[in-house]
């Protein structure tokens, strides 16, 4: 049922970024301090048998709920950044996504392959993103990657290009 209302609680807002696309605005969530701490309990509940070492949260939107999931849980937070905002040596992936190309970083030393990691962001829409970090993690040898967003826009199939993936989780899906 607080899902229903979580879902409910999403903002649509149209033509943002872009003309033609419709934002799913979760800060109207975000603002309210039970549904914040309804998403914490439920991802929380999800993801704490599965042995995870760190969450590694895509910025922007990722860095809200990520790092609230990793203190709950007991593990790191690493960021996943857009080009240029890490200051120590990083690795990178170039991607498309719902609209526009951009490359995104995470530190060289971020990850091992020993890491079960939890891949996280707000939204799952063309899978862009995601892909692009999910072949970053990769890169480290990590074996496990669950991957958990807290939207997915099931009519752009974004979960398709993240096959490899041990598991794709979205709380709300449109
Ligand atoms: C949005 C959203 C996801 C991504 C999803 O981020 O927060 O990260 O797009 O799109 P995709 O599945 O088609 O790749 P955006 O790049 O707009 O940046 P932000 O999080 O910094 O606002
Ligand atoms: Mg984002």
């Amino acid at each position: 049922m607080s899902l229903e209302k979580i879902k409910a609680g999403i903002r649509d807002v149209p033509d943002f970024p872009h003309p033609g696309i419709m934002f799913k605005d979760l800060t109207t969530v975000f603002k309210n301090g039970n549904d914040l701490q309804e998403i914490a309990s439920m991802l929380y509940d999800k993801y704490k048998e599965t042995g995870l070492t760190k969450i590694v949260g895509i910025e922007s939107r990722g860095f809200i709920t990520g790092p609230i999931l990793a203190e709950k849980l007991g593990v790191g937070f690493v960021p996943v950044r857009k080009k240029g905002k890490l200051p120590a040596d990083t690795i990178e992936e170039s991607y498309s996504k719902e609209y526009g190309v951009d490359i995104i970083q995470i530190h060289k030393d971020a990850l091992n392959a020993d890491d079960v990691v939890l891949l996280h962001d707000d939204l799952l829409a063309t899978g862009g993103t995601m892909k692009a970090a999910y072949n970053l993690v990769k890169k480290f040898g990590v074996k496990t990657v669950y991957v958990n967003c807290l939207v997915e826009l099931d009519f752009l199939k974004g979960r398709d290009t993240l096959e490899e993936a041990n598991e794709v989780y979205s709380l709300i899906h449109f």
